[in-house]
C-alpha cells in the first residue's frame, strides 16, 4: 500500500457489508477503542424521517430510501473522527463510494451468507430481507462491491478480535480529537 496508504483520509470509518453481518455491533466496539463516537446512518435516516426503515420503504419507496441515504452521508462529511456503520446497501451506489473514499476508509465486514442468514431473522425489519432465494440473488449481486472497500476483515470471528484486525489492518490510532456529534446518532 505503502504512499497510497498514508495518503488516504484517515479520520473517518465506514463499515460495509450485508445486511447482519455486524456493523452495528462492530461500530460502537472499534468507536470505544479509537475513542471516537459512533454514528449509524440508518439511525440518522430514521431520525430524520420520524420513523423505522421499513416504513419508509412502504410509504416513500426505496428510490426514496436511497436518496435520504446519500444526503445523510453526504452530512457526514461536516464530522471527524468518527466510526460510521452503512445500511447494507449504501455501498452499491458508485457517487455514494466515492463519497466514502473521500471521508475516510472503508471496511468491509465480510460474513457468508449462511451466517447472515442465521443472524438475520426474517422479523420485516429488513425490507429487502424477505427470503434466502432473495438474499442469496442480493448477495450474490453486492459481494463484488463490497469488495472494492479498502479493508475487509472476516466477520464471522468474535468482536473483539473484529475490532483488534480492524485496527492492526488500518492502523488506526486512538485520538480522541472528535467535534461533538449528536449522542443519539448511535444505536
Ligand atoms: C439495506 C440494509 C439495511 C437498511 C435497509 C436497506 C440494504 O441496513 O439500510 O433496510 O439495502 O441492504 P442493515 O445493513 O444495517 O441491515
Amino acid at each position: 500500500m505503502g504512499y497510497f496508504f498514508w495518503n488516504m483520509e484517515r479520520d473517518r470509518v465506514f463499515l460495509v457489508g450485508f445486511m447482519g453481518s455486524g456493523k452495528s455491533t462492530i461500530g460502537p466496539l472499534l468507536a470505544r477503542r479509537l475513542g471516537w463516537p459512533f454514528l449509524d446512518l440508518d439511525s440518522m435516516i430514521e431520525d430524520s424521517f420520524g420513523g423505522p426503515i421499513h416504513r419508509i420503504f412502504a410509504q416513500q419507496g426505496e428510490p426514496v430510501f436511497r436518496q435520504m441515504e446519500s444526503d445523510a452521508l453526504r452530512n457526514l462529511g461536516r464530522w471527524k473522527n468518527c466510526v460510521a456503520a452503512l445500511g447494507g446497501g449504501a455501498f452499491m451506489d458508485p457517487g455514494n463510494r466515492l463519497q466514502i473514499s473521500r471521508l475516510g476508509l472503508s471496511v468491509f465486514l465480510d460474513l457468508s451468507l449462511e451466517g447472515v442468514l442465521e443472524r438475520c431473522a426474517p422479523d420485516g425489519t429488513r425490507p429487502l430481507l424477505k427470503d434466502p432465494a432473495s438474499a442469496r440473488k442480493l448477495y450474490a449481486s453486492r459481494l463484488p462491491l463490497y469488495r472494492l472497500s479498502d479493508f475487509e476483515v472476516d466477520a464471522s470471528l468474535a468482536p473483539d478480535t473484529i475490532v483488534s484486525a480492524i485496527l492492526e489492518k488500518t492502523r488506526l490510532q486512538p485520538s480522541p480529537r472528535h467535534t461533538g456529534i449528536p449522542p443519539d446518532h448511535g444505536r
